[in-house]
């Protein structure tokens, strides 16, 4: 039997700087024994991280990445690599399940090669019975660790080199915001930038505030440091990242609001975009709409998940606004900024959600006309509140689901169309997945176009008239 060590939570606060400056030490000692099995295997060790779930994953997967790169890892895209990381998602049973699918083939992959690693981190793993089902099913597996240690992933790694059992490091919670480790963006134009940590909500049917911890806020200085140098490194557009970020900056020992942020960050010379994720309607100041429609950098795009239109399960979600307040909101956002684009999140299948309830959310749906909208089936996520109320039937939420997605597609097509024609800024990501003659460019307002040119716009900004609306992409020409 293997054995399965577990090292318990360091409870003295630590000093960030030091942390710092004690994670690259052991970015040092890892790299002595990756440098070894680089002898042994007579090249550099392949790693593989894989992300599941939101942009926060994405944006802590770079900063595992940033390590590999440091202590000597190769980053490969496939899974037969030497180490294999999966950053794990919770928000939905249905991410959990294809952790399980797919750890399964690792397995099979592990077997062929003796040298390989496996890890596990995320929300996921936040979670006790997780942590349980994988010791006890899963024993392949080793290191996994939580999203509030992930800055001690440096150590970790040089544990697991020097343990041949299961590593499980799982802190319930953390304070600790360590700044200045490396950092293996995606792309070279932009980034996303975590302005806060944690939730302090507790929507009823949310597992989130579980698994991230209460809300913690960076210090300004360190964020607006981290993006100045992001735009000396050539990054033009930012993501601001926070799973409220109309909540940012209340719990500092100076206290700041999210729209005074977004002041200083406009100042910054070279970001050309700003963007941020996610608005909670209950916390949208009219500050906030100010320094949108006074601003030449943020982007016209505002995510303001709804949930739900019906103001008894809005309640019942704990959501804390009203079906009039939302729709008022949305009224004022539209009135001062008129071409922003607005989309949502929206949850069908709710514990008690009628017929009629979906009609509410319909209605707000056409009231509103979303340009976009992730359309979610209710998932139980047991210890929260809504896992203990009376569930819906699959079949109703099934027929539910099918009429709000409609709807959904109807209003963003109609908004789309409205921009036919005209000509707009795009920064240009990428070649086309599907025609390398193509490259694709997202809009101000999110959307997507596809035109001709050559791979060397990719990563600048440039004027694309809108030729042809195909409901969620354009094709269009560079003008
Ligand atoms: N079931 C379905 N969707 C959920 N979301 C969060 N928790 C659940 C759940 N238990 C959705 C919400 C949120 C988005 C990120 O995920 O719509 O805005
Ligand atoms: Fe979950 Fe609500 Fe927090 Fe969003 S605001 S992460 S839905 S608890």
């Amino acid at each position: 039997m293997t054995e399965q060590k577990t090292i318990t939570q360091i409870t003295e606060k630590i000093d960030g700087a030091r942390e710092t400056e004690r994670q690259i030490a052991f970015m040092e000692k890892a790299a002595g024994y990756v440098q070894e099995l680089s002898e042994k295997l007579g090249r550099k060790p392949t790693c593989c991280v894989v992300t599941f779930g939101c942009q926060m994953n994405a944006r802590d997967s770079e900063k595992l990445s940033g390590i590999l790169e440091k202590v000597g890892y190769e980053l490969v895209e496939r899974e037969e690599a030497d180490f294999v990381i999966y950053n794990t998602c919770t928000v939905r049973d249905n991410a959990n399940q294809r952790v399980y699918g797919r750890l399964g083939y690792l397995n099979g992959l592990k077997k062929k090669n003796p040298h390989m690693k496996i890890a596990l981190c995320g929300c996921m793993m936040q979670e006790p019975a997780v942590i349980e089902k994988i010791r006890k099913s899963y024993r392949f597996v080793d290191l996994i660790f939580g999203t509030h240690n992930i800055y001690k992933f440096a150590e970790l790694l040089t544990a697991m080199f020097e343990s041949d059992g299961m590593i499980v490091d799982i802190w319930k919670d953390t304070d600790q915001i360590v700044e200045d480790l490396p950092v293996e963006r995606k792309y070279p134009f932009k980034s996303g930038i975590n302005i806060m940590f944690g939730c302090n909500n507790f929507c009823s049917y949310c597992i989130v505030p579980y698994v991230r911890g209460r809300e913690r806020s960076r210090n300004p200085k360190d964020i607006i440091r981290e993006i100045e140098k992001l735009s000396g490194d050539g990054v033009k557009e930012i993501m601001l990242l926070g799973q409220n970020v109309n909540s940012y900056g209340k719990n500092l020992d100076m206290p700041i609001t999210f729209a005074q942020l977004l002041r200083e960050v406009e100042k910054i010379d070279g970001i050309e975009r700003i963007r941020f994720m996610t608005s909670h309607p209950k916390d949208l100041s009219d500050e906030l709409i100010q320094v949108m429609k006074e601003s030449k950098k943020i982007c016209r795009h505002l995510h303001l998940p709804l949930q739900s239109g019906s103001t008894e399960i809005l309640t019942k979600m704990n959501r804390r606004y009203t079906k009039e307040q939302y729709l008022a909101l949305v009224e004022k956002i539209r009135r001062e900024i008129p071409d922003m684009a607005i989309t949502t999140d929206i949850i069908v299948g709710f514990p008690g959600e009628t017929r009629a309830d979906v009609d509410e959310t319909i209605d707000v749906i056409n009231k509103v006309q979303y340009d976009n909208a992730f359309t979610f089936i209710y998932s139980k996520r047991s210890g929260t509140p809504a896992a203990a109320m009376e569930q819906v039937p699959e079949e109703e939420v099934k027929e539910n689901f099918a009429r709000v997605l409609e709807t959904v597609q109807q209003t963003a097509k109609k908004r789309a169309a409205l921009l036919q024609g005209q000509t707009h800024s795009a920064l240009v990501e990428d070649v086309n997945d599907q025609d390398p003659e193509l490259l694709t460019g997202r809009l101000s307002n999110n959307m997507i176009v596809h035109f001709k040119g050559e791979k060397d716009l990719i990563g600048q900004i440039v004027p694309v008239c809108l030729k042809e609306c195909h409901g969620f992409y354009y094709l269009g020409e560079r003008v």
